[in-house]
């Protein structure tokens, strides 16, 4: 028996949005089969009751998949490797996330025969644009709806009245005035008050940090320890990737730090004013950073933080299943091979401060560095190397100014009166 009805995998949260979506795409012809995926976001402990709360509000399968390591040990792996940072400043979470839901999405699509995959994302965002992006990289043949973009619905209480017409009794929790997404690696708010840049977040806004004027007020050491590039110790004890994560952001948070508030430029064009807690995520970045600085030639430091910045941008913008990608973790995965060694660090009232370094692989060598006994450095080359390493600047400086300093003041007054701008003191006559 053949079966006529078309199959479409939700990806379904519990949510307003996504229970909508349920009864949406029935009345659309598609049987739908939802994905419930945990990555460490609240209520997250019990995602098979999300699941089976799915299957009883129509859906005709339902999936309830724990991603937490896999999310740890790929995503978030890779993105420490890479020191992600979008805009220098996010260390992605939301973007982090997506790849691995799609990935689940697109399997589980297979195995059932369903040629669409649903998302509950809104028209403005860039989860859109990675739903859609990532899961056609996985299977360019399938169709991405995300019908939370045109739909009927404005207001929370039509989609109640909707469902509630077909006899689906919605239970909203209390609402958050933010609009959140969280998981192990952090938690993004957005919307309500915060709409106003110059509005500060209020107390409520923050959950995974303390507010720091009320941390302890004793210094908290803490030591990461690296095994080429992956944190695999805290304070000495050997753990997951997760359950570094984990205990990272109870440590970190509960002194006051991981906070960030920015105005950030979405992939779809606009601006936002996005607040984050990423207690963990800052914590391992800064001191994966500092190991690198120790272990690593300069060179190599200097072209890898150009490639982290690709690699930032590609990742928030959804572009994780494509040979930009790839090539550029090669790259960091090569870079990393002598990053192993421990960092310590203090936390004090919402600052974390690396207080010290140790590699076999440093490439700190004291006695090259030292200005005291045991020196090895030297000191006779360091002419002949300005000399050579100069050599441009002074050809310059002979060539287009003849080396007179007077008529380059000159110069510069000029355009700064051409400029309108304030002249330096030392240029005005
Ligand atoms: N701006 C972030 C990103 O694009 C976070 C988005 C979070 N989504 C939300 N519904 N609050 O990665």
């Amino acid at each position: 028996m053949t079966d006529s009805k078309k199959k479409v995998v939700l990806a379904y949260s519990g949510g307003v949005d996504t229970t909508v979506l349920i009864p949406w795409l029935q009345e659309r012809g598609y049987d739908v089969i939802c994905v419930c995926a945990s990555l460490g976001q609240p209520g997250s402990s019990d995602i098979q009751a999300i699941a089976d709360k799915a299957t009883k509000l129509g859906a005709i399968a339902s999936y309830a998949v724990d991603m937490r390591d896999e999310f740890c040990d790929t995503a978030v792996a890779d993105a420490i490797a890479a020191n992600a940072m979008y805009q220098n400043t996010y260390p992605l979470l939301s973007a982090l996330s997506r790849p691995v839901i799609c990935k689940h999405l697109v399997r589980i699509a297979h195995k059932e025969g369903a040629a669409a995959i649903a998302h509950g994302c809104t028209g403005k965002g860039n989860d859109q644009v990675r739903f859609t992006l990532e899961c056609q990289a996985l299977d360019p043949n399938i169709e991405i709806l995300g019908p939370v973009r045109e739909w009927e619905f404005t207001t929370r209480q039509s989609e109640i009245d909707y469902c509630l017409e077909r006899g689906i009794q919605i239970e909203v929790n209390k609402e958050s005035p933010y609009s959140l997404d969280e998981n192990v690696w952090g938690r993004a708010i957005e919307c309500g008050v915060l709409e106003d840049p110059w509005n500060k977040p209020p107390r409520d806004a923050w959950v995974m940090t303390c507010e720091p004027t009320e941390a302890p007020d004793e210094i908290t050491q803490l030591e990461i320890g690296f095994s080429h590039g992956k944190p695999v110790t805290v304070n000495g004890k050997k753990l997951s990737m997760l359950q570094i994560v984990e205990t990272l952001n109870e440590i970190c948070g509960s002194n006051g730090f991981g906070r960030i508030d920015t105005i950030e430029d979405r992939v779809v064009g606009l601006k936002s004013r996005e607040c984050y807690e990423q207690p963990a995520a800052l914590a391992l970045i800064k001191a994966h950073k500092a190991l690198e600085n120790l272990c690593l030639p300069a060179d190599l430091l200097a072209q890898k933080l150009d490639l982290e910045h690709a690699w930032a941008r590609a990742v928030y913008s959804g572009l994780w299943y494509t040979p930009l990608k790839s090539a550029l973790d090669a790259f960091f995965a090569s870079s990393q091979k002598t990053v192993t060694g421990v960092v310590r660090m203090e936390l004090y009232k919402g600052s974390c401060v690396v207080t010290g370094l140790k590699s076999n692989h440093s490439m700190y060598d004291f006695g090259l560095a030292t200005y005291d006994e045991g020196d090895t450095y030297d000191r006779s080359s360091a002419e002949g190397f300005m000399d050579l390493f100069g050599l441009p600047n002074k050809v310059w400086a002979q060539k287009s100014v003849g080396g007179d300093i007077a008529e380059l003041d000159d110069e510069l007054a000029e355009v700064h009166a051409e400029a309108d701008v304030e002249t330096p003191a030392h240029c005005s006559k």
